[in-house]
């Protein structure tokens, strides 16, 4: 568009995304010597892995002996059999030299008494197959995402990765299939940017804000798995939405699973410790899933505590101060500012609030997007990586085991590293760039930019936020879900008559909202319609409809595309990897998932 003039840049790599994933892979990429890019929304050290309290999984063995394949089996079981065996292989057999490497680069991890690696147990994470509670996840106090991004982020600075901070992406450059690079809006002067490169990498985290109530940070709206639809290609397992069971009650913010694994439990009105009854062996360390929907059970039957008996109370009340102040001092802090509670003292009001998205962008586990193309379900997308939460890989399936993503994040922001080291040549040719491949992306930001519409970018994201918070809970049942598919489709529509007040250029966030809000109503429209679709219950997605997992019918990834102008879904499967990446461990067949 004439209107509009782009600042053309070439990288070899581009990174769009500044959080975990992002930076090891641009830091992977960088040390390779390719010249890498790393285009961020926010500050670096704000990405939202800054947020990530309890730590990092892996089979360490500091605390008891552990093993690798214990933690693939736990993995395998906590996604319900819906993760890729082969991914889940390559997550836990790399898990330990991923935690050294940050380990050697300078993450402050707590310590034990003779100074290795401290770790804590989490929900899911057992020994030898399946008996009981084991200590696998690594930790840095109650603020190892924080001290993990920090350091990545010095360590990409010391290997040159090139930061483009507060550029918002708008949209992939496709041409014919192939992936030419990205275009994006540079907030502080308004001037818009086209990144061309070899291949690019989305670590755009997830797009937990389509939900009211949510642990994500305002910022993470998707971006990266909106890029995706709009050019044309499917999302993956978007149906499962995983629920943390300690929000605190009204604020959203997060209480550590780690709470519970230095002790923490959690009560109902008659001061039960419930989880007794639904996980007989691991109790409050039960997957996330199962405690988020015991919780949910407990008030509905009328055991929920507070005046309105509406939520549930977790006690760190008994342990003893010393250990709060040293493990988890980072909660006691959001316990006192947004609870207004003492944690030696008394409970904290807690409630299953929306946290990690399991579904994103289909890849390998060398983190290539793929997509299914005619019999192929995992076709290359030339040019085009995901990592991280904007990826589904698939290693966490239905749901995710708590501290299996930061684990998540360098495990396969390292696969990235190396795959594009082995695959590129620095400085190789690249097409001249050419404006129909962008136009599309100057008319889109245009019309937003202009949009003179009666209905504001903030009453629509509530409409949004409220669907997705009704109808697409812990429980669904079909009624609900068949609500939700229409309030969406109203918001779809509405969104041609949505106003945006400011024209300018520079710092406009009622734009850049807008946009987000954009890219938030895509993937919420997959996400209920995925749900709709998948009549079964299994990890995170439990169908009141539907109590069952059906694994004949069922156990397969689901793949939505979206069409942008109408907003219809159009829906195909591609087959679970019920295969291993060597002979070192045996393909993990479906069982009943009992704790
Ligand atoms: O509870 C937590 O600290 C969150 C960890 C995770 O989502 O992996």
């Amino acid at each position: 568009m004439a209107a509009y003039q782009f600042t053309d840049h070439k990288f070899d790599v581009v990174v769009v995304g500044a959080g975990g994933s992002g930076l090891r892979a641009a830091l992977g990429a960088a040390q390779a010597g390719l010249r890498t890019a790393c285009v961020t929304k926010v500050f670096p050290t704000r990405s939202h892995t800054v947020a990530a309290q309890g730590g990092i999984s892996a089979s360490l063995g500091n605390m008891s002996p552990d093993d690798w394949r214990w933690h693939m089996y736990d993995t395998v079981k906590g996604s319900d059999w819906l993760g890729d065996q082969d991914a889940i292989e390559y997550l836990t057999r790399n898990a330990p030299a991923a935690v050294y490497e940050l380990e050697h680069w300078g993450v402050p991890f707590s310590r034990t008494a003779e100074g290795k690696i401290y770790q804590r147990a989490f929900g899911g994470m057992t020994k030898n197959f399946g008996e009981g509670p084991i200590q696998r996840t690594c930790a840095a106090a109650d603020r190892t995402g924080h001290a993990m991004l920090h350091t990545m982020y010095g360590q990409s600075l010391n290997h040159a990765v090139e930061f483009f901070i507060e550029y918002f992406a708008l949209d992939l450059i496709m041409e014919d299939g192939v992936c030419r690079g990205v275009t994006a809006w540079k907030l502080d002067d308004g001037t818009l940017h086209r990144f061309q490169a070899q291949s690019v990498v989305l670590a755009t985290g997830g797009y937990g804000r389509a939900y009211f109530s949510a642990t994500s940070a305002h910022t993470c709206t998707g971006d990266g798995n909106a890029m995706v639809l709009r050019a044309g290609l499917p999302l993956q397992d978007m149906e499962f939405v995983q629920f943390h069971p300690t929000g605190i009650y009204g604020a959203g913010c997060l209480i550590t699973e780690g709470a519970r694994g230095e002790g923490g439990y959690l009560t109902n009105s008659e001061g039960e410790r419930f989880m007794e009854r639904y996980a007989p062996s691991v109790k409050d360390l039960a997957p996330r899933d199962m405690v988020s929907r015991a919780m949910t059970i407990e008030i509905r039957e009328g055991r929920g505590v507070g005046p309105n008996k509406d939520h549930i109370f977790l006690h760190l009340d008994h342990l003893d101060p010393k250990i709060l102040h040293e493990r988890l001092p980072g909660i006691s802090e959001t316990a006192k500012i947004f609870a207004g509670v003492d944690v030696t003292k008394a409970p904290i009001p807690v409630l299953p609030t929306v946290h990690y998205n399991m579904g994103g962008i289909q890849t390998n586990f060398y983190g290539q997007v793929v997509t299914k193309s005619g019999d192929d379900p995992d076709s290359v997308v030339p040019g085009l990586y995901a990592v991280g939460e904007a990826a589904c890989v698939s290693v966490h399936g239905a749901n995710r085991l708590g501290s299996n993503s930061l684990i998540d994040l360098v495990v396969f922001g390292r696969a990235v590293g190396l795959h594009l080291a082995e695959t590129l040549k620095a400085g190789d040719s690249q097409p001249e760039l050419k404006d129909a491949w962008t136009d599309s992306h100057a008319a889109r930001f245009d019309r937003f930019r202009h949009a003179n519409g009666s209905r504001s970018t903030a009453s629509l994201r509530l409409e949004m936020q409220k669907a997705m918070q009704d109808d697409a809970a812990v429980f669904r049942t079909g009624e609900s879900l068949q609500s939700g598919v229409e309030r969406l489709a109203k918001v779809h529509a509405s969104m041609a008559d949505v106003s945006v007040s400011d024209r300018g250029m520079v710092w406009n966030t009622d734009l850049m909202e807008t946009l987000e809000l954009d890219n938030l109503v895509g993937q919420a429209i997959v996400t209920v319609n995925g749900a709709l679709n998948r009549t079964e219950s299994r990890g995170a997605h439990a169908r009141e409809d539907y109590p069952d997992r059906n694994d004949g019918e069922w156990m397969k990834h689901t793949l939505a595309w979206l069409d942008q102008k109408t907003g219809k879904v159009t829906i195909d499967y591609r087959p679970v990897h019920a295969y291993t990446m060597t002979n070192d461990i045996a393909y993990i067949p479906p069982k009943a998932r009992v704790y």
